[in-house]
């Protein structure tokens, strides 16, 4: 039974009742035989997915980690059994409900966060974009950065210009952006690392004043809010990674999430192989006119569905991970919440140690929903020995990304410009990490951190 309507589609919401005799009844139909496995699914969770006790010292405190109940394995089994495969209704409501979430012109679903950046990028370069971006223009960027929000510029011959990041900000220095900008530069890309929006003020108003394209990579900031408003709304384009690590997870997934109606039908082209067809996936004629257009050197008529008029990829999903996508979505309001209340709970704990470590800096505007929580170590503090400690206890630790990105040994000899010094992201790369603040994170587990954290302080320096 494949389901084509919005009605049939939200039956799958809804708990199925049990029926141990259906296995055995030789009339049994074909929903009544989904119902009975959606429904053990839903047992298997219970036993097999139980949260284990935490035993402080023995059970790792994840840095992340994916939070779901029995709904996500329901959903994405009810995918499998549909067998769509590719991206179908599962699909288009998870996008009509990002797209809904954010107030956005559109929603599009891809493979990763990194390839929801090559997306936006290859977007702009396409010659369909007015005004887009073309090889050897400049594009302003942090040098603490991921490095797929800075790889998809290297490949397409764009050139980076480095700016500096201070530690406690984590994002670009935005007093630095507009000094940067030189006659070739065309465009701000800029994440908001770590979930700490940017200045969304300072950057609108100078990509206004240059006339440059606004990106954000708000990969880390799914949730965030600049003076009341979603971070990701604010550039052209924005990028979401549902990985395992962020806010909510399709396990790989990402998002790109278009503000401005002029790349909507170029972003979806170039997601979509590059055609110029824009039916859903098993729909023909949405155009109305599938046998009767001309364009480029092809003959009038010549199949929509074939004719390709950008240069693109194939980056969707699979239906089974949109269906996951759907269940984690209504989650996400608590997943927020929680990641705020763990922040706000270091944030109390950790202050007494401000003689030796560097809290994040939360701009006044910004509601940061946070990826992590990041902690910079004053000079006197060895990194190393900070994190071998923690490591011991079971308390995962990270660091912000690439540091600086140009140390990298794939990153060392591309193409750039470098906007003055690059001290603040130095300290990054040398003497910040981050712990987790992810909903899976207990109260239990985060003051066992917050202890563990206190003891160095008081018994290792
Ligand atoms: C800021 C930022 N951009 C892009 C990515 C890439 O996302 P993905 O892992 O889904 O490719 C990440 C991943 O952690 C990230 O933190």
């Amino acid at each position: 039974m494949a389901f084509t309507s919005q009605s049939q589609l939200s039956l799958l919401y809804s708990k199925t009742a049990p029926n141990a005799t259906i296995m055995n009844s030789p009339d049994v139909s074909a929903p009544e035989l989904r119902d009975e496995i959606l429904r053990l699914v839903a047992q298997y969770h219970k036993v097999a997915h139980a949260p284990k006790p935490f035993i402080p010292g023995q059970t790792k405190v994840p840095y992340a980690g994916r939070v779901y109940d029995d709904e996500e394995l329901r959903l994405g089994v009810d995918s499998i059994l549909q067998f769509w495969l590719t991206a179908g209704p599962f699909a288009n409501q998870f996008e009509k409900d990002m797209r809904t979430y954010f107030d956005s012109k559109a929603a599009y679903l891809v493979n990763s966060g990194s390839s929801a950046n090559l997306l936006m990028i290859a977007t702009l370069l396409s010659p369909q974009i007015e005004n887009g971006l073309r090889s050897g223009d400049e594009v302003i960027t942090p040098a603490v950065t991921f490095p797929t929000t800075l790889t998809p510029l290297v490949q397409n011959g764009l050139i980076p210009v480095f700016v500096d990041c201070q530690p406690g900000v984590y994002d670009i220095d935005v007093a630095q952006v507009e000094a940067a900008i030189g006659p070739k530069t065309r465009a701000i890309f800029v994440p908001h690392t770590v979930g700490i929006p940017c200045d969304l003020d300072a950057l609108t108003a100078i990509a206004a004043k240059h006339n440059l394209w606004l990106l954000e990579d708000g990969c880390d900031a799914l949730g965030s809010t600049w003076d009341g408003k979603l971070v990701g709304t604010f550039g052209a384009m924005s990028s979401i990674s549902f990985y395992p690590a962020h806010h909510m997870t399709l396990g790989e997934g990402g998002m790109v999430i278009v503000n401005q109606a002029g790349v909507r039908k170029t972003c979806l082209s170039v997601r979509d192989w590059g055609r110029d067809c824009w039916c859903e996936t098993g729909v023909s004629d949405t155009c109305g006119k599938r046998f009767d257009w001309q364009l480029g050197g092809l003959p009038h008529g010549y199949d929509h569905k074939y004719i390709y008029s950008n240069l693109g990829y194939n980056l969707k999903v699979s239906e089974m991970q949109a269906a996951i996508g759907c269940a984690q979505f209504k989650k996400l309001p608590a997943f927020i919440a929680a990641r705020r209340a763990n922040a706000a709970f270091y944030f109390e704990r950790l202050k007494a140690h401000a003689e030796h470590i560097v809290l994040p800096t939360i701009p006044a505007k910004a509601n940061p929903s946070w990826f992590c929580f990041p902690i910079t170590l004053k000079s006197h503090i060895k990194r190393r020995a900070f994190i071998a400690f923690l490591e011991e206890a079971r308390i995962e630790t990270r660091l912000v990304f690439a540091g600086n990105v140009l140390k990298q040994p794939g990153f060392e000899n591309i193409p750039r410009r470098v906007h003055g010094e690059l001290t603040g992201t130095d300290t990054i790369m040398n003497q910040t990490l981050f712990i987790g603040v992810y909903p899976g994170q207990t109260a239990e587990m985060r003051s066992y951190v917050a202890d563990k954290i206190d003891e160095f302080f008081k018994t290792k320096i």
